[in-house]
């Protein structure tokens, strides 16, 4: 009675024996053509890039993506993704390299594809087995990851003119080998990669003081850092302070317009105004608390327009910068006002990103941050 299943049981695993001696032997025969010129057959390949997609998605699902809209991760990115990526996966304005048409599976063009966050971080920081993409996370830290990714979500659509302009403003690769004196490293094999060899760093004319300097004080909200000066014990910065490096006055008129509209309706406390000019899907974000359309509609904003209301606000500077098919705009002002019968004087921030919806600006984020101004105290 249990002869058949014997019997049975012995053919499977001999079948398997002879499967996998097979493969061995094929394996080792060296039938098999490794060449990259000697593409997969399709089942081969759409197995293959289920297995790369699948194991990306499962190891990156859980990753936090930071705030990629601060313009100068952007730059930074620009400037690394000029100086090692370009030979693979392009930029605007460029149809081939050397290397690409070699390469297979090919690197995805990174000047028209959008690639989520999370996958460009594990891909960038890990590589890809048995292809091209090398694992950077053993050169580069994760904030340098973090701006190649930020500037990945604005490559594609950027204009090879806003390419050229934002490589040269982009701070210098820092572990670029420089080697024989000068700004040589042509990796590119085309003349822009030189350009961004430290041009125009600063950009925007601010006046003078604290490019970095109120970290301390700067998660605090207006109105919030309105009482922290007060009471002296402003918030700890659960954020990065924003910088305003980069952006040019007048490099998008129009954007820069919209901005002052947002910011001068506002002031005066016209509530639809103010409404009109934000995309349903914008994020606001102040004092490091982020809310939706909907939530900063129903309570934040009658708050804000109430604490600038008996404000005197004095425009410090303004300037934008094109990102591809929307525009950074970022302003920086003096506060004055009273509160709780004191006379407090604060220094704000504010960053826009707009885009561009049937013609009109529209505004898709906006971070607000300040800190009193501790100018003329005894
Ligand atoms: C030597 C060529 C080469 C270089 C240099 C290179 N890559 Fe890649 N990259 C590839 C290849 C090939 C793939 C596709 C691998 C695959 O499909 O299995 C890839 C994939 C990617 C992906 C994943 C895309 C996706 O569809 O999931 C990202 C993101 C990426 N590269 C970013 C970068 C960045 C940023 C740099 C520069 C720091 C860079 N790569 C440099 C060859 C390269």
């Amino acid at each position: 009675m249990k002869q058949p299943i014997k019997y049975y049981s012995i053919t499977v695993v001999a079948v398997l024996v002879i499967l996998a001696a097979g493969a061995g032997a094929f394996a080792y025969s060296g039938l098999y053509n490794i060449g990259a010129d000697a593409p997969h057959s399709k089942p081969v390949f759409a197995v293959m890039q289920m297995v790369r997609d699948r194991s990306i998605h499962l190891r990156s699902k859980d990753i936090t993506v930071p705030n990629l809209e601060d313009p100068q991760l952007i730059l930074k990115g620009a400037g690394q993704y000029a100086a090692m990526c370009t030979q693979c996966h392009l930029k605007p304005g460029m149809k081939n390299s050397e290397i690409r048409p070699g390469l297979y599976p090919q690197p995805p063009n990174l000047s028209q594809v959008h690639i989520d966050p999370k996958v460009a971080f594990w891909a960038i920081k890990h590589g890809i087995k048995m292809s091209a993409m090398p694992a950077w996370g053993g050169s580069h830290d994760d904030a340098t990851i973090w701006s190649m990714v930020a500037f990945l979500q604005k490559l594609p659509g950027m204009s090879p003119a806003q390419y050229k302009e934002i490589v040269a403003k982009a701070p210098p690769d820092e572990d670029m080998d420089m080697g024989e004196g000068g700004p040589s490293h042509s990796h590119g094999g085309d003349a822009d990669e030189d350009t961004h060899g430290g041009a125009d760093m600063k950009g925007m004319e601010m006046s003078g003081d604290d490019s970095h300097g109120h970290g301390a004080a700067a998660a605090a909200g207006r109105e919030h850092a309105a009482a922290a000066a007060i009471s002296g014990n402003a918030t700890t910065a659960a954020e990065a302070p924003l910088s305003l490096a980069g952006l040019k006055p007048k490099a998008v008129p129009e954007a820069e317009a919209a901005a002052r509209a947002f910011q001068s309706a506002l002031q005066r406390g016209d509530r639809a105004a103010v409404l009109a000019l934000l995309a349903p899907e914008v994020s606001v974000s102040e004092g490091g608390h982020t809310q939706s359309y909907e939530e900063y509609a129903s309570s934040h904003l009658g708050e804000d327009m109430a604490f600038l209301k008996d404000a005197t606000i004095t425009p410090v500077s303004l300037g934008s910068m094109p990102m591809g098919d929307t525009a950074m705009v970022g302003s920086e002002s003096t506060i004055k006002t009273v509160s709780k019968g004191k006379p407090v004087t604060l220094r704000s921030r504010e960053m826009l990103t707009l885009k561009q919806v049937s013609g009109a600006w529209r505004i898709i984020t906006v971070r607000w941050q300040s800190a009193p101004l501790a100018e003329k105290t005894p």
